[in-house]
């Protein structure tokens, strides 16, 4: 039997470089001769990528609270058994673009929602599966969203408030400090010093032998 991958989440506001950075530490793993799965949540399978269409779409009905988290889950659920679970299981490291922790922060932090709530359908869904490591990437709220803008028109969540954001945002910070899989980069910086924070990260954590 293979051995079992790792599971390794980007983490951060909008802006804040998770695709950018998932692509660098993609290459920098295949050079480690590692097999590499890169996906992202909202999404990542036929079925969860429509799932994201209905949550980030502007449609005139308001999405309520409760029907924005359990879409949430929808999606990660489809995710975790047709995509997640398997490679990982066939010994494929799969990076992913937010999972969980993003949901504490945005449907928790932002909206409001309890957080014993979405623990209850963490649990369900796959309370003893947590990433092997999440790479936080924190920067002012204000200048991911200007790098945000500046890529795309913004999306339903993308378009909330920036007190929203700075929840979002304490919110990770907090759970940084509680779950030592986080590792939080400072991604205010230019690119070449935050990709070179990530992949200390990913050596530290997977590859240099203790001394
Ligand atoms: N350190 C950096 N310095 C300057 N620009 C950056 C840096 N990192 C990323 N960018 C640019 O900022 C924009 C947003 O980056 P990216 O799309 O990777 O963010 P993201 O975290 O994936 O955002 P979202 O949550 O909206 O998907 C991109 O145009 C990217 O090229
Ligand atoms: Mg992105």
């Amino acid at each position: 039997m293979a051995l079992r991958g790792k599971f390794i989440t980007l983490e951060g506001n909008e802006g804040s470089g998770k695709t950018t950075n998932l692509k660098y530490v993609r290459d920098y793993l295949l050079r480690q001769g590692i097999d590499v799965v890169v996906t992202r949540e909202p999404g990542g399978t036929e079925v969860a990528e429509q799932i994201r269409d209905l949550l980030l779409a502007h449609p005139a009905e308001p999405i309520a609270e409760d029907t924005e988290l359990l879409l949430m889950f929808a999606s990660r659920a489809q995710h975790l058994a047709q995509l997640i679970k398997p490679m990982i299981a066939q010994g494929k490291w799969v990076l992913c673009s937010r999972f969980t922790d993003s949901t504490y922060a945005y449907q928790g932090g932002g909206r409001g929602i309890d957080p014993a709530r979405i623990a209850a359908l963490e649990q369900w869904l796959h309370g003893n599966f947590q990433p092997d490591l999440t790479l936080l990437f924190d920067l002012p709220v204000e200048m991911g969203m200007n790098r945000a803008r500046q890529r795309a028109l913004l999306d339903r969540i993308e378009s909330e408030e920036n007190a929203f954001f700075e929840r979002v945002r304490q919110t990770y910070l907090t759970r940084a400090k509680q779950h030592p899989r986080y590792r939080v980069i400072d991604a205010s910086q230019p690119l070449e010093k935050v990709q070179q924070q990530a992949v200390d990260h990913l050596e530290r954590a997977f590859f240099r032998i203790p001394a």
